[in-house]
This record gives structure tokens, C-alpha cells and sequence, in this order.
């Protein structure tokens, strides 16, 4: 965080309007009216702000409303007297090609930012289809919606293109009108509370920053399970997959996170840029390694929670003979003196036995074993960075349990987050919110992040999309295809269980 910024969190709160491009969409009802709602009830905002809803359909500000208030009904059950937040609630139909349109929301923010005392502060959001961010962003800027007293921002929703070169292509579009510096790329797993503990576990704590390397660590495994299938998505997942949806960004992005050097200063500007050289440290893969390193798969039908359930290849919208995984194993390796020889394990997938997201750091083991356990070798230390549902970490360690003999036994050492604040943490969009209304980009991606991780997830998907998979070959209800349990098998370790039915 920048140190001008700590100011104005202390004594200010931002003003701004906030104009969401795609206001009658899902996200914007699902997370971001009910995160508006949060942070005025969290005393993040105060009174001058407005959000303006912009969308294709002829709603009134009544309409508009109406709708906000049955989001914040559905996501926070126990919400007080709703009317006076709504008040600050305006729709604008618009067209997204018609310069008029721009001209007319231009009109509304002005006289906006006069009723509620804005000094021309205004956040851009695209929560919409991806195809029309360019041209918004460049009639943004030419029609001189951006040309204000104050700041202009603009946030970006994934996907950011579909490979590197269409990511290019957006990125050139929208820098014409926007500097890097005022573009805020949306990766809502960084807005999660247990993500941004893994810099202070590291980096607040003498005991594991000495030990975080290869001479001590074993291997890094990160997995991201859901449990429920394609949904409704099966259009836009057809041409994106588990490798572009949920690996180029949130899992390299944990992967970044966690490979980094210690920043020099907690500025966006130093962490991202720590960041971005364990992105270039990625051992880029050959298109003929691939399949030694990676596996896809795809759910077939099966059984979530005693339900039978749907192949992907049945879903709405898949083609029946569909090569889309929608599941991911992988070994990266990092080349440099850190990591080099220690590889972090990655899988993510649909359809798996339970939702959650864990980091397990294996440590090496001990020289020599001193310590009976039951016949067995020592069980290896293990962090456990619970990521979600459950918020907190676990340490694995070996301690002795019986006054019988020199016997040790695997003890864990557990922290909840969500006990011991005794509130849920907020919603990951709440604090992205926060974070670009007060001028702090540490927890967005910087395009350097998303040109690297395109690059990297390219070959990938060149090398899967020219030879057809053995599809479906995992039953959903599972935790995916046997080769991801292979591909540790090879190196000679195993995935640690991260729910209760592995
Ligand atoms: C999104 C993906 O980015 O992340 C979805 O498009 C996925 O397919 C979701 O379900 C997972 O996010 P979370 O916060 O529920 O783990």
C-alpha cells in the first residue's frame, strides 16, 4: 500500500461513482451489489458515492433498484432498512457503439458528482462480455467521460483474452485509453483473505522465511476442487477449459504468491514486481513435454453429495464429443536458486468430491529417524494454508503421545480464521472494491502477470488442442483422472487429501 494512501484510509472516505458496465448481469448481482452494500456497512464508504448500472435493457431506476435490493436480500439475509442505499442507485440504458449513449452517461455523472459532492472521481467496472471492452474503453476516453478533476479507474474482469496474442490485442485497446497505472485486472482470488496471508505468513514469521527453499521444502501442492459441474456456462467453458478458467490466473497466480522473494517495501509496484520474476522463472514446457508435466481430464457422469449427476459431455451447451478438460494436474518447476529441484504440484477441477482450496508445503524429511511410529517412517512436517471454506493453517508436526517409549505421532496445530475473528471475513469483492476506490492495485494483476502466464498456459493448449483427449476419463464425485496421481507417483510423492472423502 502506498504511504499517501494510508492518509486518506484513515481520515477520508472515497468518493466516487462507480459505473458497472453489465449491471443487469450475474456477477453484478451475485457479488458486487451486495459488496457495495458491505462496505457502506462496514463504514468503508460514506454518503458520497453513487453507482450508476449501465446494461442493454430499458430498466428505470425503480426497476434497477428493485433488483439491487433482491441481490442484497439473497446474499446478506440479515441486512437493515435498505431504502436510503438505494437512493444512490441510477440506471442508463446504453449502447455500447453509439457515441451518444456516452454523451448522455457523461451528462448523468456530471450532475451526479454535484449531488453527492464527487470531485469527478469515477471507477469504470466491465462486468460484461469481454468483446466490448475495448470499444468502451476507447469511448470513454473520446467522448471525455475520463476527462475529469479527479481519477478515472478502470476494472476488468476475466477472461483477459483467450491466449496471448487476443490478450495483447485487448490490452493495446484499453491502454489506448487508459495508463497501465489506472487499470485494475480482476483476480477475485486475490481479494480472498487467506490468499493475502500467504506474503504475511512468509514474511511475518522467522520461523518458515529461513526454511522456504529447496533445501528444505519437498514439494508445494496446491489444489482448487469444486464440486459443482459447467452449470449454465457450457458456452463460455467449451472454449475455455480448467487451464485458461482457473490455472493461467488464480492458480499461478497463488503459485507467484507463494515462489516470491520478500518485497523491499509492501508497495504494489515491489510486490508485483517480485511476482513477476517467479513468472519468468517458470520453466517454460516444449509442446512435446507437455504430456510429462501436465494432465487434463474431463468429469464423467458420476455421483456429488448421493445425487447422480450429468458427464460433461451431456451438459447444456458442450459439444457431445467435447475435448474440454475440466480438470488440471500439473509440475512446474522454477528456475532459480530458491526452487530450483523443488516442484509445486497444481490440480483443479469440476466435479470433484467437495469445494475447497489448500495449499500443502511438504517439508523434507529429517536426516535420521530416532522415533518409533509404529514401524512406520516419520509422517513429514506439513503447513497447510487453508484457503477455503475454512480460512486458517495447519501445521503438521511429530510429537510424543505415549509416556511408553520414544514413540512420536502425527499432531496438528490448527488456526481458524473464521473462529477467532468470529465474523466471516469479507467477501473477496469487497475488498477489491475497496482496494481500487482507494488507489491500491497490489492485489490486481499487472499486465506483465498476464503476458507471462498467457505465454506459459499457451503451449499447454496448443499441445492438448492438436491431439483429442480419452475423454470423459474421470467419474465426477472423484478427485480426477489416475495419472494425476501418477505424475506424483513419478517423482516419488503423493497428493496430501485435502477433503475428507479423498
Ligand atoms: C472463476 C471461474 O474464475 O472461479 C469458475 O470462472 C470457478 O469456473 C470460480 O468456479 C471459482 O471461484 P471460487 O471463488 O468459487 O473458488
Amino acid at each position: 500500500m502506498k504511504s499517501e494512501v494510508l492518509i486518506v484510509n484513515t481520515e477520508h472516505h472515497p468518493k466516487a461513482v462507480i459505473v458497472i458496465f453489465g449491471a443487469t448481469g450475474d456477477l453484478a448481482k451475485r457479488k458486487l451489489y451486495p459488496s457495495i452494500y458491505q462496505l457502506l456497512q462496514n463504514n468503508r464508504i460514506g454518503r458520497e458515492f453513487a453507482v450508476v448500472g449501465v446494461g442493454r435493457r430499458p430498466w428505470t431506476n425503480e426497476e434497477f433498484r428493485q433488483n439491487v435490493n433482491t441481490s442484497i436480500e439473497n446474499a446478506v439475509p440479515d441486512h437493515g432498512d435498505t431504502e436510503e442505499f438505494l437512493s444512490h442507485f441510477h440506471y442508463h440504458p446504453f449502447d455500447v457503439t453509439n457515441p451518444g449513449s456516452y454523451q448522455e452517461l457523461k451528462g448523468l455523472l456530471e450532475e451526479l458528482d454535484h449531488t453527492y459532492e464527487i470531485p469527478g472521481n469515477r471507477m469504470f467496472y466491465m462486468a460484461m462480455a469481454p468483446e466490448f471492452f475495448g470499444t468502451i474503453a476507447i469511448n470513454l476516453k473520446n467522448e471525455g467521460l475520463t476527462s475529469t478533476e479527479g481519477w478515472s479507474r478502470l476494472v476488468i474482469e476475466k477472461p483477459f483474452g483467450t491466449d496471448l496474442p487476443s490478450a495483447q490485442k485487448l490490452n493495446d485497446e484499453i491502454r489506448a485509453a487508459f495508463s497501465e497505472d489506472q487499470i485494475y485486472r480482476i483476480d477475485h482470488y486475490l481479494g480472498k483473505a487467506m490468499v493475502q496471508n500467504i506474503e504475511v505468513i512468509r514474511f511475518a514469521n522467522a520461523i518458515f522465511e529461513p526454511l522456504w527453499n529447496n533445501r528444505y521444502i519437498a514439494n508445494i501442492q496446491i489444489t482448487s476442487s469444486e464440486w459443482l459441474g459447467v452449470e449454465d456456462r457450457g458456452r463460455y467453458y467449451e472454449s475455455s477449459g480448467a487451464l485458461k478458467d482457473m490455472v493461467q490466473n488464480h492458480i499461478l497466480q497463488m503459485v507467484a504468491l507463494l515462489a516470491m522473494e520478500p518485497p523491499i517495501k509492501l508497495t504494489d509496484e515491489e510486490i508485483r514486481s517480485e511476482k513477476v520474476k517467479v513468472l519468468r522463472a517458470l520453466r517454460p514446457l516444449k509442446e512435446n513435454e507437455v504430456s510429462d508435466y501436465f494432465v487434463r481430464g474431463q468429469y464423467g457422469k458420476g455421483s456429488i453429495r448421493n445425487e447422480d449427476v450429468a458427464g460433461y459431455r451431456e451438459e447444456n451447451n458442450v459439444d457431445p464429443q467435447s475435448n474440454t478438460e475440466t480438470f488440471v494436474a500439473g509440475k512446474l518447476t522454477i528456475d532459480n536458486f530458491r526452487w530450483a529441484g523443488t516442484p509445486i504440484y497444481i490440480r483443479t477441477g469440476k466435479r470433484m468430491p467437495a469445494k475447497s482450496t489448500k495449499i500443502v508445503v511438504q517439508f523434507k524429511d529429517i536426516p535420521m529417524n530416532l522415533y518409533y511410529n509404529n514401524g512406520q517412517s516419520m509422517h513429514p512436517n506439513l503447513l497447510v494454508i487453508n484457503i477455503q471454506p475454512d480460512e486458517g493453517i495447519t501445521l503438521h508436526l511429530n510429537a510424543k503421545k505415549t509416556s511408553e517409549r520414544s514413540y512420536a505421532a502425527p499432531i496438528k496445530l490448527d488456526y481458524n480464521n473464521n473462529c477467532i475473528d468470529g465474523i466471516n471475513t469479507p467477501e473477496a469483492y469487497e475488498k477489491l472494491i475497496d482496494d481500487c476506490l482507494r488507489g491500491d492495485a497490489t492485489n490486481f494483476t499487472h499486465w506483465d502477470e498476464v503476458a507471462l502466464t498467457w505465454s506459459y498456459v499457451d503451449t499447454i493448449a496448443k499441445a492438448w488442442s492438436s491431439v483429442p483427449a480419452a475423454f470423459p476419463n474421470y467419474q465426477s464425485g472423484t478427485m480426477g483422472p489416475d495419472a494425476s496421481d501418477e505424475l506424483l507417483a513419478k517423482d516419488g510423492f503423493h497428493w496430501w487429501p485435502v477433503t475428507d472423502t479423498e
